[in-house]
């Protein structure tokens, strides 16, 4: 193991330069990510139910018709498809983890849920004039280089019908010193990110010129390179994610930072969420 490739891997980075290893899809980290995202008594990875049930509360209390033909964008375990489809609407999950997919298919076979799933990777969608709305939950557009959220509205503004909306929530800039938290350190025989020991570095970093935060994980285990996994965390005001929306040819027809529940600084009225639609 050397030291200087440690330290030369956990330095702070150019901004947006890429890690080395994806976290959710991952064979070993995804099926840790499952249990997380299905315990209902934590916000990590999926929110609690009742704040599930909010989100879509907000969002279909403006698309407030039945039998809505709907795009969940990173699905998951299809926590939110399952309750649209008991909602009586007609769903579509994308997700890049086969772990969560497989998970979400056999959940929907069980309950007798006509949802259709798909492993694919939601920068590579090409669906034309199909839905009514397409969500995107659990602020996943902040974690998209620019380019890639560029892609994205490209991408959804071709798969909604002409009357189609776009919900998403994103990290906003209150409280940010509580968002960029403290570096830490995880030392363990197994745990979340391998079946064998490894030690854990964890960093944050602040890119104030570009509005990002970086949260790094550099993991060391004997006799392996490496690996770095980095999360980009764009966060937005509200006016800031207007103008972006409005270059790609998209307005806000309604937004709140009231949705979820008070907690954390990932909670509450540290996030935002908007729905939007096509400006022609
Ligand atoms: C934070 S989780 C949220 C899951 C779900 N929306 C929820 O709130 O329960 C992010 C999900 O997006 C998926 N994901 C991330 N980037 C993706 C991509 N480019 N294409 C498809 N899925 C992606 C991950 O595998 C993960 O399941």
């Amino acid at each position: 193991m050397n030291i200087n490739n440690i330290i030369a891997i956990s330095n702070r980075p150019r901004v947006h330069e890429k890690g080395t290893d994806q976290m959710w899809t991952d064979p070993y980290i995804s099926k840790n990510l499952l249990e997380i995202h299905l315990n209902p008594e934590i916000n990590l990875a999926s929110r609690k139910p009742d704040s599930i049930k909010a989100s879509l509360d907000w969002i279909l209390e403006y698309k407030n018709q039945s039998n809505l033909n709907i795009l969940d964008l990173g699905c998951g375990p299809g926590l939110y498809a399952e309750e649209l489809t008991m909602r009586g609407h007609k769903v579509t999950g994308i997700d890049f983890s086969e772990n969560s997919i497989r998970y979400a298919e056999d959940q929907a076979k069980a309950k007798g849920f006509d949802i259709k799933y798909f492993c694919l990777n939601y920068l590579e969608i090409d669906f034309e004039n199909q839905f009514d709305l397409v969500i995107l939950i659990y602020t996943d557009f902040c974690i998209l280089l620019p380019e890639e959220q560029k892609l994205l509205l490209v991408k959804v503004k071709k798969a909604l019908k002409p009357c189609g909306v776009f919900a998403f929530d994103f990290n906003n800039d209150r409280n940010l010193d509580q968002k960029i938290g403290a570096k830490s350190w995880e030392i363990a025989e197994q745990g979340f990110w391998s079946p064998k020991p490894y030690l854990c570095l964890s960093e944050p970093f602040h890119y104030p010129e570009k509005q990002v935060l970086l949260f790094q994980h550099t993991l060391i285990q004997e006799e392996q390179v490496p690996k770095v996994y980095r999360f980009w965390t764009h966060y937005f005001s509200m006016t800031n994610i207007e103008i972006l929306l409005g270059i790609n040819g998209l307005k806000i027809l309604k937004k709140s930072n009231k949705v979820l529940p008070e907690g954390d600084c990932w909670l509450g009225e540290n996030i935002s969420f908007v729905i939007v639609s096509s400006k022609e």
